[in-house]
């Protein structure tokens, strides 16, 4: 089966988007795929300061190169004022150019406080993997008012949401099947 990089889109500690990573980590695990967790809470953010953009620098490579060895990536992204989190931009902006997200399957998870499931969040970042040619998953989950709807044991509280969330994990495994 495929490797599976699993991104938590925030460095935030305590972040609720790490725990749903946690709980789709086991859902794929459990299907065969080797899901892996890795958060910008990691990410060396010290590392660019300065604006070190294409230049060689080995604590964003040491961060970067597990994922990118991977064959797909899921990220699990909260809303951040009407966006996904700044931390993640800087993320990608220090991804190999024009390679890192090429014909790279991608699905999203969107959580949010909120009402509005981090939708906005997670379209604007698939309008910059689009721009970097990536092939994004269209089955995409969006949680909103995570806080109370959500187990770390059994998942979503909200039967359709649960539904949804584990088609997509079945659809996202075969996609990223049929493209290998
Ligand atoms: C800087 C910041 C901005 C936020 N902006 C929004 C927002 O625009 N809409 C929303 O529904 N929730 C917003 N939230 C709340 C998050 O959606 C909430 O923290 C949720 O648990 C998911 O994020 P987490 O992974 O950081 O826990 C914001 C949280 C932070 C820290």
């Amino acid at each position: 089966m495929f490797k599976l990089a699993i991104i938590v889109g925030t460095d935030r500690p305590n972040s609720k988007s790490q725990e749903m990573a946690e709980y789709v980590k086991v859902q794929y695990n459990e299907r065969g795929v080797d899901g892996h967790i890795f958060s910008m809470a990691d990410f060396p953010l010290g590392s660019v300061v300065g604006g070190l953009y294409g230049k060689e620098i080995p604590e964003i490579e040491a961060f970067r190169a597990p994922i990118l060895a991977c064959d797909a990536l899921l990220f699990v992204i909260p809303e951040y004022n009407g966006s996904f989190p700044g931390v993640l931009k800087v993320f990608i902006d220090y991804l190999p150019f024009p390679d890192a997200f090429r014909a790279m399957p991608i699905a999203y998870i969107g959580i949010s406080a909120g009402a509005f499931g981090s939708l906005r969040a997670v379209e604007q970042l698939q309008m910059v993997a689009n721009y970097r040619n990536a092939l994004s998953y269209p089955e995409r989950v969006f949680v909103s008012r995570f806080n109370s709807n959500f187990s770390p044991d059994t998942g979503l509280l909200v039967p359709l949401q649960q539904e949804l969330l584990i088609s997509q994990t079945n659809g996202f495994i075969d996609f990223v099947k049929r493209l290998q």
